[in-house]
């Protein structure tokens, strides 16, 4: 009797143990929706060439505490990356569907989830990019350097975008560049936005 209940109590912790690694892991959403999204956001704005009628000039922090407040959002960038390189979980945080579903041939939790289990190591890469270019950043607003954030940020983007591809947006067939003879077609090289090929009847 007494072992019962102690093998018992062994599976109710297993249990529960499990359901708390299970439930303190974030989605993927939430990472990009708490973490990565609004500390990129906040990198992107804050460095950049502005137009006014005095001409272009170059903005970047001015005091201490600008550049400070903006390291915090690159540090979160960056552990958002690191948790996004373990992140196995794909799907609604409960707070929102997720983002574009309505958009054809946009890759469904399912697929999306499956495809990280197929290789979590290409995913958790693919993270890492993200995490390096945060920590080009962080290095940037160490030295209060405004060019070296812009290129940081051109990284972060590169990153953003190529685990998007990859996972997320539809799979589409490259559009074909067309040959010689169809470009010859067109009367004139110099008239103004000739056809494209594939749309011309
Ligand atoms: C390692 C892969 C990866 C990287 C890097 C990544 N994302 Fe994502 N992101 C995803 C996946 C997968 C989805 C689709 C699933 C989802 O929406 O949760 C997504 C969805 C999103 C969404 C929609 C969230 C929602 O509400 O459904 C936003 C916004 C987003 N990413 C922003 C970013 C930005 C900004 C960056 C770069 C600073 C970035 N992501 C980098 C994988 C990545």
């Amino acid at each position: 009797m007494r072992k019962k209940v102690i093998i018992g109590t062994a599976i109710l912790g297993a249990i529960l143990v499990t359901a708390q690694a299970w439930s303190s892991q974030p989605t993927v959403q939430e990472i990009m929706d708490t973490r990565v999204d609004p500390s990129a956001d906040a990198l992107w704005g804050s460095v950049g060439w502005v137009e006014s009628r005095q001409g272009a000039s170059f903005r970047q922090p001015k005091t201490a505490q600008q550049w400070q407040a903006l390291r915090v959002h690159a540090e979160t960038l960056i552990a958002g990356a690191v948790l996004l390189g373990k992140a196995r979980q794909v799907g609604s945080n409960g707070y929102s569907a997720l983002a574009d579903t309505d958009t054809p041939g946009v890759r469904t939790a399912v697929q999306i989830q499956q495809d990280i289990a197929a290789d979590p190591a290409k995913f958790a890469a693919a993270a890492r990019r993200l995490e390096d270019a945060g920590r080009a950043a962080a290095a940037a607003i160490q030295g209060k350097s405004g060019t070296r954030l812009v290129e940081a940020g051109a990284r972060i983007d590169g990153a953003c975008e190529a685990c998007h591809a990859a996972y997320w947006y539809p799979r589409t067939a490259p559009l074909r560049l067309p040959g010689s003879a169809e470009y010859a077609r067109f009367p004139s090289r110099s008239a103004p936005n000739p056809p494209h090929p594939q749309f011309a009847n």
